[in-house]
């Protein structure tokens, strides 16, 4: 085994792995965007949003839906852990030190993996604050489902709760605004006459998840006040 064999295969692995974490980065992307509309169902009131959250979780699909999902959550996440513990180890100052440092960095570019870890721990908080939460149930047309709205009200009681999923979604806006023209580039969509245009719905879609998930804890605690 020659070390020019070993150079070859490791740092093909690496382009493979980069593109891998863009193209589970932009499912993840669409993930958030369908997420936040029908969490808008909010703003209609208790009976749409859990007749559609009800609608999800019956539907047998959902358990490999979930699957997919946990599968391309683990996958972005366990490789963006083994890149950057592989470019630590090559370059002591740090892979994002070094990719985005000096001219080109920017604040989000530089705090990937910061954002992306505060967005894991909120993502495990929050499927044990929701998903695994509080149990109710309330009765449409003779039909008894979960009253998952309930549950999502009375979280957003607590201002440390809200406070939470205020920072935390703006933490995860500003990983999404690098992240998702990020996935471009590793992707190999480098054009000079497109990619401005893709950073500027990178820092859009950023904005879109800060302010449309961080603006739903506070909707909540004032329609739970009412
Ligand atoms: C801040 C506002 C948010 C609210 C109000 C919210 C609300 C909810 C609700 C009500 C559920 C339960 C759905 C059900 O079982 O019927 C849920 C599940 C989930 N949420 Fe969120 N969510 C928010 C933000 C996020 C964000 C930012 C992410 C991604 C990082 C996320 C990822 C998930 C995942 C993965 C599930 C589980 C899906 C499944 O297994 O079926 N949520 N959310």
């Amino acid at each position: 085994m020659g070390s020019s064999c070993c150079k070859k295969k490791c740092s093909l692995n690496s382009v493979t792995k980069k593109q891998i974490m863009g193209i589970t980065g932009l499912l993840l992307c669409g993930f958030l965007l369908t997420h936040l509309a029908g969490n808008l169902l909010i703003f209609v009131g208790p009976e749409a949003f859990n007749k559609y959250s009800h609608a999800l979780i019956s539907n047998k699909a959902i358990y490999i839906a979930e699957a997919i999902l946990a599968a391309i959550f683990l996958s972005h996440i366990g490789l963006a852990i083994k890149l950057t513990m592989e470019n630590k180890a090559a370059r002591p100052e740090g892979y994002y030190m070094r990719k985005h440092s000096g001219r080109g960095s920017t604040f989000a570019s530089s705090t990937m993996p910061y954002t992306g870890m505060i967005g894991f721990v909120f993502l495990v908080l929050h499927i044990l604050g929701i998903k695994f939460g509080a149990y109710y149930e309330a009765t449409y047309d003779g039909v008894v489902i979960r009253d998952v709205y309930r549950t999502t009200i009375e979280l957003f009681q607590n201002p440390a709760n809200i406070a939470f999923y205020v920072l935390a979604v703006v933490a995860l806006g500003i990983h999404v605004s690098h992240g998702f023209w990020s996935a471009f580039q590793s992707l190999g969509f480098n054009h000079p006459k497109y990619m401005p245009k893709i950073k500027l719905v990178s820092k859009l879609f950023g904005l879109l998840v800060a302010v449309g998930f961080g603006a739903l804890p506070i909707v909540c605690y004032f329609l739970g006040a009412k």
